[in-house]
């Protein structure tokens, strides 16, 4: 940032004759850093998005006694990376919209507080950002909202709550951006989109209160088709337009399903979230598609993480068999994730990685895009590996003690996947994913009918779809008495 830098010039040669009574040691003189001049350009441009009233964060930072009261804290989280929030490595590839403090700024906060927060001149304090009310990408082509208001208790377990909302869409329509504004910011964590066959969950929503329970991927459940994804939102996420002319189809008839990650925030609330949808009028040149590995979220992995294993590793590899461009990336496992990594082989046998997430947090799930989309020529190979910890050392852990973990909906079942947001390079190139996705999808049927996780899931489907419609009871089995309710940390911290 030129102004800090431009404070720390001034400011050092200003006391830089004095460094040699300041410190008889070989130190740096250290120049004076105020909160009008260094601290306040930081925290406005980096923290104010969501430390403000209304939004995510649990206490605002817009003026310098916010900032004081917090100093020492302040210090910590942004030394250790934990804020601002942002999960996929620095030094991993360009994505759009990072959040990241530099070094230096780093350096400076720490600094103030070393120097006991001085104050600086007030009217040298820059002004807040402005923020859009309403709507932050104009007016929406449709805007859904949940037909009936959802009570979050005041505290208590953290609540997966899915709400099909019809579409009343006539026809079949092309969506460029989705932007979703929550009523009670303060108590959703993240949201999932997309849709499903109008009225195809009903039968999922049994416990008299509005939706369905669970973290259950609908639009991946072929019993619900014609369904999509549709991307989705985490606090702080700012609404765009999908680059380069792309959009998501969403078929007419359909119910639009939100899936909020809500997470009790010590007062009641009241959730009834509304989503603006922006559509486009002509179909984009290809069609987009997610594809990655392991396929269905692992579910033919065979995920079976024994309890205390501290380190389970998945894997799964992405054979590129056509030539593609990537747009984004989304990372998925639950709360025993502990880091995630995508790393391409071309054909030239160079690699380049994907994505690295080296402190997963499933409180933390973002859409990252890349600054240049990433070209993916045919023969090209995708190597994913995720890590997980179920042992009690792991504070994220939902069962202490730990119990078995495999593959499965609920929150305290696990999944994994890395997934791309692709489009083909050609018309050939469409074709022949076309044919490949068809043969694979086949080919998957017979596998996912004949494989253990299935037989499993059989097994228990009565015991599962009974509970799909409820709030999860005692998900660890036997556990200590007064331990039963799932509580997963607030966490940022680990
Ligand atoms: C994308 C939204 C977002 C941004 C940007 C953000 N924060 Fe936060 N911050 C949060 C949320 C949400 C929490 C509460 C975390 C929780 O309870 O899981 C939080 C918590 C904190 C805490 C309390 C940590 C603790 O353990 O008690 C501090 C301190 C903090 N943020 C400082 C900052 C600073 C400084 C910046 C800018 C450099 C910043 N935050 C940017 C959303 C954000």
């Amino acid at each position: 940032m030129p102004r800090l830098a431009l404070a720390l010039a001034v400011a050092a040669a200003a006391v830089g004759g004095r460094a040699v009574w300041m410190h008889a040691s070989a130190e740096a003189p250290r120049a004076p850093v105020t909160f009008s001049d260094t601290i306040a350009p930081i925290v406005f441009d980096h923290c104010v998005t969501c430390h403000r009233p209304g939004e995510a964060a649990p206490f605002p930072l817009m003026s310098y006694d916010d900032v004081a009261k917090h100093a020492t804290t302040i210090a910590a989280v942004t030394a250790s990376r934990l804020m601002p929030p942002w999960r996929a490595a620095h030094d991993g590839p360009e994505f759009v919209g990072e959040r990241r403090l530099t070094d230096e700024q780093i350096a400076a906060i720490a600094e103030w507080v070393r120097q006991g927060m001085p104050k600086g001149d007030p009217a040298r304090l820059p002004p807040l950002p402005k923020f859009t009310e309403g709507w932050q990408l104009g007016a929406p082509d449709l805007v859904l909202e949940m037909p009936e208001t959802f009570d979050v208790p005041a505290d208590g377990p953290d609540i997966y709550r899915n709400f099909a909302i019809p579409t009343g869409l006539t026809e079949d329509k092309w969506v460029r951006a989705i932007e979703f504004r929550p009523g009670a910011r303060r108590v959703v964590h993240h949201a999932l989109f997309s849709y499903v066959r109008g009225g195809s969950t009903a039968s999922l929503s049994r416990d008299g209160r509005p939706g369905f329970s669970g973290m259950m991927p609908v639009a991946f459940v072929p019993g619900f088709a014609p369904s999509g994804d549709l991307g989705g939102w985490a606090v702080g996420a700012t609404p765009r337009f999908l680059p380069d002319g792309l959009a998501w189809p969403l078929a007419k008839g359909s119910d639009f399903v939100l899936q909020l990650h809500l997470h009790p925030t010590g007062k009641a609330e009241h959730e009834r979230s509304r989503i603006g949808l922006y559509f486009t009028p002509t179909a984009p040149e290809r069609k987009f598609r997610e594809m990655g590995a392991p396929g269905l979220f692992g579910f033919l992995a065979g995920i079976d993480i024994p309890p205390g294993e501290k380190h389970y590793e998945l894997k799964g590899t992405f054979n590129v068999f056509a030539n593609m461009r990537a747009y984004a990336v989304i990372a998925h496992a639950h709360y025993l994730g502990k880091a995630i990594k995508a790393v391409a082989t071309f054909p030239d046998k160079t690699t380049k990685t994907l994505l690295w997430i080296p402190d997963w947090n499933f409180n933390w799930q973002d859409r990252y895009f890349y600054k240049t989309p990433v070209d993916l020529p045919k023969g090209t190979k995708v190597d994913v590996t995720i890590v997980y910890d179920n042992s009690a050392d792991n504070p994220n852990n939902p069962c202490n003690p730990p119990r078995r973990v495999q593959w499965g909906f609920q929150s305290f079942d696990e999944m994994g996947g890395v997934r791309f947001l692709t489009v083909a390079a050609s018309d050939a190139d469409e074709a022949a994913i076309q044919q490949m996705t068809a043969a694979v999808a086949k080919a998957l049927a017979n596998q996912i009918a004949n494989s253990d996780t299935a037989k499993r899931l059989k097994e228990q489907q009565e015991q599962l779809m009974s509970k799909v419609g409820e709030t999860s009871a005692s998900p660890c089995g036997s556990v200590a008495p007064g331990n039963e309710l799932f509580h997963p940390p607030t966490g940022i911290r680990k």
